[in-house]
């Protein structure tokens, strides 16, 4: 047989995301050549190239310079912030490239529509990074529901757990604190979460309703005395779970993705550093306005109906699928409670099975960082675009979702899809 044609990578924005993408590609070099990458960051743009293994890589200053060069690769990889995705999206679609586009498609939906419409005017693929398709754990979840194994699905309980300290570094100090600078939430965080719940239910969702806010991280929950900083001397730091010192100790593997000299700096560097970054905050006194807690109601074409719920006072994702057949539980708390990721009980026997995953221990997010890029080239290669597992077509599907529920949670109201669809389809055409 003869061996795939390797499709060439370039990316735009050397950050985390990139790295991780790269890394992964660049162990599989029958599939891929790892050819350029754009940044403003000289040492992110270093780190891409050496990540390459490719002696002939080229570096650009910006997604401008990169795209101002005729085509240089098969798939450009859309890495920057959130904001940034539909202009570098749409431009990079025009130049001629397919993508592989970071979540979310885009911060609004009007111009997540948009984008899907220049996407299919254009004919070119993009296949979206909902990493979590892509998981051992989610595949074989898929792989029972489809099954029939639990009848038909009647309603559903999922939960994110973002956990209390995560929530504090991106979304209270960091990227996604500001959802007017960034996303909302359920769409920044759990726009993976919609995905996954639309899929495994497989059919239309019809209408959301929403509630959540914030309320642990406000100036009105600050133990007395506590400082604008926590380089500042708190008197509570000792035991305040979101102390910014963390950086320096237990916590210090998240400096590696908000910070370029984590590995090399000394302590006294690291704290000069918090004392002016946005991870030196207190995190009663920053500006953030995305939610610490929210539930989506859904309903479904099907009939089905679930909820789901984000919250930072948890840890990993948990969920429970009740079918006229059977009930699966899965995640977490029944991983810790049985000792099995998935498990299955029946309604006629009562019989539990204890079902297998064949659980990727490498890469980040499950597995799913790693899954993405083995699947890449096979998506990129499939018959028809829409097929390809988490295509630009059926990722709108669950941004429409989670930006409907977002209304919904603002506005106290049921959002019905279809006419928010439109409403939001009209919103950028007129
Ligand atoms: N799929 C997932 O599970 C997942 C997980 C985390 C983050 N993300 C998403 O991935 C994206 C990237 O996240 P990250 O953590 O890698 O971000 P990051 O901030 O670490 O990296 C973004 C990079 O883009 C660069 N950049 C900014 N403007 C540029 C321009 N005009 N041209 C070229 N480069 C430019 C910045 O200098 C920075 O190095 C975000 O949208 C985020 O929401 C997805």
């Amino acid at each position: 047989m003869s061996s795939p044609r390797r499709l060439r990578l370039a990316a735009i924005g050397c950050g985390s995301r990139t790295f991780i993408y790269f890394e992964q590609a660049a162990q599989l070099p029958d599939l891929y050549e790892i050819v350029a990458a754009a940044d403003h960051n000289q040492a992110r743009r270093a780190k891409a190239r050496e990540l390459s293994r490719n002696p002939q890589f080229r570096e650009f200053y910006d997604d401008a310079a990169i795209l101002a060069e005729p085509k240089l690769a098969d798939i450009m990889i859309i890495a920057t912030q959130d904001a940034y995705h539909f202009t570098h999206a749409s431009t990079a679609l025009r130049k001629g490239y397919d993508l592989l586009l970071e979540k979310p498609i885009s911060t609004n939906l009007p111009e997540v529509l948009a984008l899907d419409r220049l996407a299919r005017e254009l004919g070119r693929r993009v296949l979206v990074c909902h990493v979590l398709r892509y998981t051992p754990f989610y595949r074989k979840v898929k792989e029972i529901v489809a099954s029939g194994a639990l009848g038909r699905v009647v309603s559903f309980e999922a939960t994110e757990g973002v956990e209390a300290w995560h929530q504090g570094h991106s979304f209270v100090r960091g990227h996604w604190s500001v959802t007017e600078k960034s996303t909302p939430m359920i769409i920044a965080k759990s726009c993976h979460d919609t995905d996954i719940l639309s899929w495994l239910v497989d059919s239309p969702c019809e209408a959301v309703g929403s509630f959540g806010g914030i309320m642990h991280f406000r100036a009105d929950q600050a133990p007395a005395g506590a400082p604008a900083r926590c380089t500042d001397g708190c008197p509570v730091g000792e035991t305040c779970l979101w102390n910014a010192l963390r950086y320096l100790t237990d916590q210090k593997r998240w400096l590696d993705v908000i910070y370029d000299r984590a590995k090399t700096a000394t302590d006294d560097e690291i704290r000069a550093w918090l004392r002016t970054s946005p991870w030196g905050r207190c995190v009663y006194h920053c500006d953030n306005t995305a939610v610490d807690h929210q539930t989506v109601n859904m309903t479904f074409a099907s009939g089905a109906t679930g909820t789901f719920t984000m919250t930072a006072f948890s840890q990993g994702r948990d969920l429970a699928i009740f079918g006229t057949k059977a009930r699966l539980l899965a995640g977490e708390r029944v991983q810790r409670l049985s000792g099995s990721e998935i498990v299955i009980e029946d309604h006629l026997t009562h019989a539990i099975q204890k079902v297998p995953v064949d659980l990727d221990p490498g890469g980040g997010h499950g597995g799913g960082d790693a899954g993405l890029i083995r699947m890449l080239h096979p998506e990129m290669c499939k018959p028809r675009s829409e097929d390809m597992e988490s295509s630009l077509q059926k990722s709108v599907e669950s941004h429409v979702m989670g930006f409907a529920a977002e209304e919904a949670r603002r506005t106290g109201r049921v959002i019905n899809l279809a006419e928010f669809r439109a409403r939001m389809l009209a919103a950028h055409t007129g």
